[in-house]
């Protein structure tokens, strides 16, 4: 990877050993179950790939549209539910995979919003968390990783829809300025 702008956090081995791993306790958990999968748009839709087919269980999956950032790195602490779930979820095992938690504004409001919904049980994947960073409490049962309070992009993230296609997840960092005209000297 040439972009100066980024520092891989990741790589793509350690997130796919961590993904089966996921899998893995997400199937003993689920004993005998079908698995109702929620997949958050967009960033989520990549970890859902790979952590659908590391559960060795019965699954179904379903997108769920929501907002609350706008283009730049913060939160607008606004969520908007742009595209909604096509099935039911009552007397479903439900697991919401989403890509990272963040404040925890988007989790809080979507679990109370689901809850509601009459699910059998309901509990959250999260490929990252960054813990430091919460603003409202949300209990996240599958972490792949914590990660420090640094911006990411990369395996689905994204900064205004761009990076989502890197296989590493990588550190977004500020471009170096340029040295002011005044002080180069010619
Ligand atoms: P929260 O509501 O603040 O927890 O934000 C969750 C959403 O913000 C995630 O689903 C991401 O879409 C986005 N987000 C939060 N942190 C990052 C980041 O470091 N990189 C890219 N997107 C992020
Ligand atoms: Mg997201």
């Amino acid at each position: 990877m040439t972009d100066p702008t980024l520092r891989v956090l990741l790589s793509a081995g350690q997130i796919r050993e961590r993904i089966a791993e996921l899998g893995k306790q997400i199937t003993v958990d689920y004993p005998g179950e079908t698995l109702q999968l929620i997949c958050i748009l967009k960033g989520a839709c990549f970890f859902l790939a790979d952590l659908a087919r590391a559960i060795e269980r019965d699954i179904r999956v379903d997108f769920m549209g929501i907002s609350s950032y706008g283009k730049g790195k913060t939160s607008s602490g606004e969520v908007r539910v742009t595209k909604d779930l096509d099935i039911s979820l009552e007397d479903s095992h439900v697991l919401v995979v989403e890509d990272i938690v963040d404040s925890g504004v988007t989790l809080n409001y979507l679990i109370h919003l689901l809850e509601q919904r009459r699910p059998k049980s309901i509990r959250i994947a999260a490929l990252l968390d960054k813990p430091d960073r919460r603003l409202r409490p949300v209990h996240v049962s599958y972490v792949g990783f914590k990660i420090p309070d640094e911006f990411v992009v990369g395996f689905g993230l994204d900064y205004a829809e761009k990076y989502r296609n890197l296989n590493d997840i990588c550190v977004l960092e500020e471009p170096v300025k340029a040295p002011a005209a005044a002080e180069t000297v010619i």
